[in-house]
């Protein structure tokens, strides 16, 4: 059989220890996966940013990438590397740039999820009074009663950007007072109102790779290193099904690869009510417990893409629209929606696929997750986060929690 080589980029910023663990275990399995009468080697390599031109192709198969929504030499590389030469990117550069939550409430309210109630409202104010700025607010900016609003939604209830991440200006609102003053606050930010899910008892996130998903039990009171809880058996089999379909239809719907869900859980019901975080948290700071876990789920989405050679598709919405409709239950929505969720991601073929070519996988992962170099990219992390005096202390739990998963989730030797 010939050789062939699959070029994986990886497209960083700050990321110092999933690159690194990415890397090691898949330069430690160094694979040979027979397909299509060809023998696949992989190559990994760091993408550099400097000029290109327009014309100019790049040789790799797949990029994962960590940039496109926030620097923008790189997105638009990336547009160019997938309209040139087919490369496929998660996630898909025009919707990163252009879903934000408002989009995700809207096109998850038609397909019936339980969004909650949310309203958008013009922003308090502009950074420059542009001709056209006034001309526009003059004739057609209406006076709106924003304490009618809050009526509406009812209090608490939470203000924050239609565009948010990072918990960037997201404050709870009491009363009609507290919804004037924070108004007032919110400068040119255009800001959603939106009905508070509280007091909740439980709070996840879904983290989806591929068809590929992790559901894990958040702490939004605790500090940052211990948010992600490693509780495990916090679901009924029911409750796990329903988050992870809901995650897996907002991924495929939105063509992002790698995304991560939050949903809250009051009064026996789960509402998602952020979910517009492609591109999420892979820090093993933040992760620990779980961080394997997402190395794995990538190392097998994207050695699947790369040598099938996986190309981007169009988005398709009309064919979610078609399937639901008013009279449904929420779990039958998800069930006509599925289909379209697994066609999508390929799920069949990935599960046969790692299977027969990654089976050893889990064996050589939790091997390099015990070692000193897994440990020294931990305390690469830890270094560039925390204060010299924490470095050794936080090294030691977060490597710590990774042995805790080799322990209960790793390969039995
Ligand atoms: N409707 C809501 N009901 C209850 N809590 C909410 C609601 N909206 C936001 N919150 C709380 O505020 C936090 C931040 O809100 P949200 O996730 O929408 O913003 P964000 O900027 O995307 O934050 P992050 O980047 O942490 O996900 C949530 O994690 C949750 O604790
Ligand atoms: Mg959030």
């Amino acid at each position: 059989m010939t050789e062939a080589t699959r070029r994986i980029g990886l497209s960083l910023g700050a990321d110092i220890c999933w690159p690194i663990a990415y890397t090691e275990i898949m330069r430690t399995l160094d694979l040979a996966i027979p397909y299509d009468g060809e023998t696949v080697r992989f190559d990994i390599e760091r993408l550099s940013i400097e000029p290109f031109d327009l014309e100019e192709h790049v040789p790799h198969d797949v990029v994962i990438d960590r940039l496109t929504h926030w620097f923008n030499p790189r997105r638009e590389w990336i547009k160019k590397a997938i309209l040139l030469d087919d490369v496929y990117v998660f996630n898909n550069p025009w919707s990163v740039q252009s879903m934000e939550k408002l989009t995700t409430y809207c096109a998850m309210i038609r397909l019936g999820l339980p969004i909650p109630r949310t309203w958008l409202i013009p922003p308090k104010e502009y950074d420059e009074w542009s001709h056209d700025l006034h001309a526009t607010l003059r004739q057609y900016g209406r006076y709106f009663d924003l304490g009618a609003i809050g009526d509406k939604l009812g209090y608490p209830l939470f203000m924050k950007p239609y565009d948010g991440g990072g918990w960037r200006a997201v404050s709870k609102v009491d009363d009609e007072e507290q919804l004037r003053e924070a108004y007032e606050e919110s400068g040119t930010a255009v800001m959603h109102l939106q009905e508070a899910i509280l007091p909740f008892d439980r709070f996840v996130r879904c983290i989806g790779l591929g068809p590929q998903t992790r559901t894990v039990l958040y702490d939004i009171e605790a500090p940052l290193h211990d948010r992600y809880t490693d509780e495990r058996d916090f679901l009924t089999d029911d409750d796990a099904a329903l988050i992870r379909d809901m995650t897996l239809v907002i991924n495929a719907f939105f063509a992002w690869d790698f995304n991560s869900c939050e949903l809250i859980h009051r009064e026996g019901a789960w509402m998602p009510i952020d979910y517009a975080n492609p591109c999420p948290d892979s820090q093993v700071t933040s992760l620990h417990y779980h961080f394997p876990w997402v190395i794995l789920a990538n190392i097998r989405w994207s050695v699947f893409a790369a040598t099938r050679r996986r190309k981007q598709q169009p988005m398709g919405w009309r064919r979610y629209f078609a399937v639901v409709d008013d009279e449904m239950t929420l779990r039958e929505r998800l069930d006509a929606l599925l289909p379209i969720v697994h066609r999508r991601f390929e799920t069949e073929a990935f599960e046969e696929f790692c299977a027969t070519h990654l089976a050893h996988l889990d064996e050589v992962a939790t091997a390099w997750f015990g070692s000193d170099v897994a440990r020294d990219a931990v305390r690469q992390k830890v270094t560039a986060l925390f204060p010299e005096h924490e470095v050794e202390r936080f090294t030691d739990l977060f490597f710590g929690r990774i042995q805790t998963w080799r322990e209960r989730e790793g390969a039995r030797a």
